[in-house]
């Protein structure tokens, strides 16, 4: 394959600070707004240029636009959603979930995915491990929050791989690391919460605290 080098396209003018901090979790995506071509090749030229194992570049990206397979997609998203759920918790489809579960949000959507306008899906090949996956995930998702398209990052279940395989005509020594509905948020991007880095981070030496830290 051909090797280029790529500018950066100009719609990626958000500052990086604020693609980072804004950049969430969107579940609810708005059905009748497409996403183009033009910002489809955006996002997967950003993660092109992502750090992966001696550049050799295994991964692979599976972009569904097509209403019909998204629909036909959706379907097993839902069975696979359910199936994690059962293995964990051993809940079955359509459980009544908690209005406070950190799946609530999750279980809509497993039931949404069917109407998301793009669903990509990240594989490698030539045995290429996750970790060169990733980081070119991430710059995905964080150019697409760039241009105000929502994103969210999922997985499957193996009780559905052969199938999915089989609807996209998916080769054998491609393997699957994850999926990743794309479309414009129904809602905002809000604000994220996480754990405050001086109680994540050890300075010199496992336990002790960074200089930030009270
Ligand atoms: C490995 C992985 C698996 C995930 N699986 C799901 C999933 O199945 N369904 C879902 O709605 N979100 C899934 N997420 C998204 C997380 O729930 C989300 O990143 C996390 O709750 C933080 O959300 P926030 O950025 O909006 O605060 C997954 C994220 C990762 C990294």
């Amino acid at each position: 394959m051909e090797m280029v080098r790529l500018n950066p396209p100009a719609e990626l003018n958000m500052p990086i600070g604020e693609a980072m901090f804004s950049q969430r979790a969107i579940r609810r995506l708005d059905p009748d707004r497409p996403i183009t071509d033009k910002q489809l090749k955006i996002v997967l030229d950003a993660a092109s240029k992502a750090p992966n194992g001696a550049n050799r570049q295994g991964a692979r990206f599976l972009v569904i636009r097509d209403r019909e397979s998204i629909a036909a997609f959706g379907e097993l998203y839902h069975e696979a959603w359910w199936a994690k759920r059962k293995d964990e918790y051993g809940w079955t489809p359509g459980q009544d979930i908690p209005a406070d579960s950190p799946f609530k949000m999750a279980a809509l959507l497993a039931d949404e995915l069917r109407q998301a306008p793009v669903v990509i899906l990240a594989f490698s090949t030539g045995g290429m491990a996750a970790n060169s996956v990733f980081p070119s995930v991430q710059n995905l998702l964080l150019s697409a929050r760039a241009l105000g398209i929502g994103s969210v990052l999922t997985t499957l279940h193996p009780t559905v791989m052969d199938l999915v395989n089989e609807m996209f005509g998916v080769p054998a020594d491609a393997d699957f690391h994850c999926c990743i509905p794309l479309g414009y948020p129904r809602g905002n991007f809000g604000s994220t919460q996480r754990y405050r880095t001086a109680d994540t981070t050890y300075w010199d030496r496992w336990d002790s605290p960074p200089p930030w830290a009270d």
